[in-house]
């Protein structure tokens, strides 16, 4: 398993300075770009996930849409998307954060999760995890009970996971 997760490793792309400087950038592409390592990070996912109680899905915006999607789909599950602000035409619930990288605003349609559901959260990148903490908040604020937040990737360094240190925290990959 240790190589297969080093393989993986090797298949994300580190770019210094993006998008300002300061930042390492880790850029998924290489990897969701070649299917048998994508379907490897998939398969990861099922495995954790198909034998718990999940009700719905919520994916963050925007690359947290790639794997949450696929995930909904393997276990015929709902799909929630958590958007940037402006995005979400109906009533929504509004969080803001900072990220790595900014403030910026998440929001949630009020009627996305009913009283009592079970939400896994997906991303591709816990970095503050301030962005990870907006969405929950947001799962919260309309009824869902968080199951987990499950990442492709953590960035150790960044202490994320002390920041969310009330919700179970899972990733594939860490960094450095
Ligand atoms: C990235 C990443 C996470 C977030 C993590 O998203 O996909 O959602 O940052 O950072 P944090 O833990 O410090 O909050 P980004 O805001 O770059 O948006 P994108 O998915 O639309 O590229």
């Amino acid at each position: 398993l240790q190589s297969t997760l080093s393989r993986l490793k090797e298949k994300v792309r580190t770019i210094p300075d993006f998008p300002e400087k300061g930042v390492l950038y880790r850029d998924i592409t290489p990897l969701i770009g070649d299917g048998q390592f994508f379907r490897l990070v998939m398969t990861i996912f099922l495995e954790r996930y198909q034998r718990r109680k999940i009700d719905k899905i919520a994916a963050i915006d925007a690359r947290g849409f790639i794997f949450a999607g696929a995930l909904a789909h393997i276990l015929g599950i709902g799909l929630i998307p958590i958007r940037k602000k402006g995005k979400l035409p109906f009533q929504t619930f509004e969080s803001e954060y900072a990220s790595e990288y900014g403030v910026n605003t998440l929001t949630i349609h009020r009627d996305a999760v009913e009283r009592g559901e079970q939400v896994l959260i997906l991303d591709d990148v816990l970095a503050t995890g301030g962005t990870a903490e907006a969405a929950a908040k947001l799962v919260e604020r309309c009824g869902g009970t968080l199951v987990e937040l499950g990442f492709l990737i953590e960035l150790r360094e960044l202490k994320g996971k002390e920041r969310l240190r009330r919700y179970p925290i899972y990733s594939i990959l860490q960094f450095p």
